[in-house]
């Protein structure tokens, strides 16, 4: 089954919980908060203390993806804050199992984001011990950029890798997902579509998520 996670970098901050409400009354199962600190991307967006407030008005997964340097100082503040699936990226991450061990401490999912460039073979040691991988379809940092196709290859490798270890693990896609897209990645094997632009962007958000899911 295909789960959609909008991404709240591109809706409207002004009114954030009713922009969440929207999505949550639309039936997304996730939400896709984007987490920025000006070093590991070049932008900033929100922390800990915005996720608290926002977890006071939905109970849907908090589908946390930090591009952050040193995620591991954020661990207990995320877990506390209300995060569900705690995903970092493994190009900010040299002591890997420490941190998934962490995070799994503070009972949260582990989610591991590949930039587009980034191989695989860079999570092959850990792929047994997480819950989600998270491919990048763009380079991270923002919303509304497009789709990089040569990930569909890697997203077939990646749903190989999985199935050939017999393993349970979501392929989470982030970036350039739209109505034309969505069927080329979940073809490839992703089963988490997140989509900023193309859901916030629509004047009909209960449509442009069922659009994403068929
Ligand atoms: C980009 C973020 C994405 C972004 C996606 O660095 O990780 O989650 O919001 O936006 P769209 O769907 O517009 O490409
Ligand atoms: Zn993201």
């Amino acid at each position: 089954m295909i789960k959609i996670s909008p991404s709240i970098l591109s809706a409207d901050f002004s009114k954030l919980g009713e922009e969440i409400k929207n999505i949550d009354q639309a039936g997304a199962e996730m939400v896709h908060i984007d987490v920025m600190d000006g070093h590991f991307v070049p932008n900033l967006t929100i922390g800990a203390p915005v996720i608290a407030a926002l977890r006071k008005i939905t109970t849907k997964i908090f589908d946390v993806h930090l591009m952050v340097e040193n995620p591991q100082d954020y661990v207990v503040s995320f877990a506390k804050a209300g995060t569900d699936i705690f995903t970092f990226h493994i190009e900010t991450a040299p002591h890997v199992h420490r941190i998934i061990q962490n995070i799994k401490e503070n009972n949260m999912k582990v989610g591991i984001a590949l930039n587009p460039g980034t191989p695989l073979t860079t999570i092959n040691e850990i792929l047994d011990d997480i819950d989600m991988v998270l491919l990048m379809t763009v380079n991270p940092g923002f919303g509304g950029q497009k789709f990089i196709p040569s990930v569909l290859k890697k997203i077939k490798e990646l749903k190989e890798m999985i199935r050939a270890r017999n393993l349970n693990i979501d392929i989470q896609v982030d970036g350039g997902i739209n109505k034309v897209t969505a069927p080329q990645v979940v073809a490839a094997g992703a089963n988490i579509l997140v989509a900023g632009s193309a859901i916030y962007g629509s004047d009909n958000i209960a449509k442009s998520i069922e659009d994403l899911r068929k």
